[in-house]
């Protein structure tokens, strides 16, 4: 594809209004959410669109996240209903998203869909990606801003990493609170944990009163983006290690001798938050990581998905 350069933003006012006129002119930018960096384009521009799958290497059929400054702007786009309400009061700004049933005449390229009836809509919590969301005002579809299939990015210097000379412009605004992409759950019927991630399950069970259903492993589920392989470092990774090979650089979870460690005091926030960067440092070293085993309760489940995924055999 043809390369541009990329401009490396701030989040000041004037840099994010010149962000704004990019995405207005169906360029591709890049910007913080409290969870990863996302590679925003105008969900309603069908070239802009495909051009975000084109940056990205991505599987035409994984459908894309679109961004939105409140939950009336979502209202827009999408068929609301009580326990989207419910949801959003105790959640949004934040790190989950909401599958929904697709209004008509939404006017959402069907590149952003995937060819699905139903559109992922989050309202996200970061003070920079809140105020280019509302200098633009409209809908962003936005995935993660890494390569298919790598590790997502949690800083501006990840995504020029993997996306620069791809993209117009990133909106650096440090380093990602989260650290994990948002929690999905589908709202198109029963609620349906679609893939756990920066919420943990067991908040949204308690605001909804009751269990989340979880989709089978492998089968064919409304959520067509979780492949297994994926957040792959170039090099192996094995779970679960209680000590490294002598080959191997080793991630620890609490108080251990490690090359790096997601939390000394073993605070699965904390992990969180440092997951995807101490992936990227390690990667960057050309060895196999071994990681050490992490609580499989709150964060953890979301933190041991995306493990599972780094681990997996590649295609
Ligand atoms: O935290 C996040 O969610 C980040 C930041 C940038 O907001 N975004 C993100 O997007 O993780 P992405 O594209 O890497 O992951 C989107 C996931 C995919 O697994 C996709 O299949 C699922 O959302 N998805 C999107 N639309 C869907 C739909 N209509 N039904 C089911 N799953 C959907
Ligand atoms: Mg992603």
């Amino acid at each position: 594809m043809a390369q541009t350069r990329t401009l490396h933003l701030t989040a000041s006012a004037p840099d994010l209004e010149r962000a704004a006129r990019l995405l207005a002119d169906g360029r591709l930018v890049a910007f913080p959410t409290e969870t990863v960096y996302g590679l925003g384009a105008d969900a309603r521009n069908g070239r802009a669109v495909a051009a975000i799958y084109a940056a990205k290497g991505r599987p035409s059929f994984n459908p894309l996240i679109v961004h939105l400054a409140d939950a009336a702007a979502a209202q827009r786009y999408v068929t609301w209903s009580d326990t989207a309400q419910k949801l959003a009061d105790a959640f949004w700004p934040g790190p989950l998203t909401l599958v929904l049933p697709l209004k008509p005449g939404h006017g959402i390229s069907g590149l952003v869909t995937a060819g699905l009836d139903t559109l992922a809509v989050r309202v996200p919590a970061h003070p920079a990606a809140r105020a280019l969301l509302r200098a633009f005002g409209g809908p962003v579809a936005a995935p993660s801003a890494n390569p298919s299939g790598r590790i997502s990015p949690t800083t501006a210097a990840h995504v020029l990493a993997g996306l620069s000379g791809r993209i117009a412009a990133v909106v650096d605004d440090g380093p990602c609170p989260v650290g994990l992409e948002s929690t999905i759950v589908g709202l198109a019927g029963e609620p349906v944990l679609l893939r756990p991630g920066g919420v943990a399950a067991e908040r949204i069970e308690a605001v909804l009163g009751q269990a989340l259903a979880r989709p089978q492993d492998g089968a064919a589920i409304s959520a067509p983006g979780q492949l297994l392989s994926h957040y792959a470092p170039t090099e192996r990774v094995r779970l679960d290690a209680e000590a490294p090979h002598p080959d191997e650089l080793f991630l620890g979870f609490g108080a251990m001798a490690c090359d790096l460690n997601l939390s000394p005091g073993g605070d699965l926030a904390e992990a969180a938050a440092n997951l995807f960067g101490h992936l990227h440092a390690l990667d960057a070293q050309g060895k196999p990581i071994a990681v050490a085993p992490i609580p499989n309760h709150g964060l953890g489940a979301a933190i041991n998905d995306r493990l599972r995924r780094a681990a997996a055999p590649r295609e």
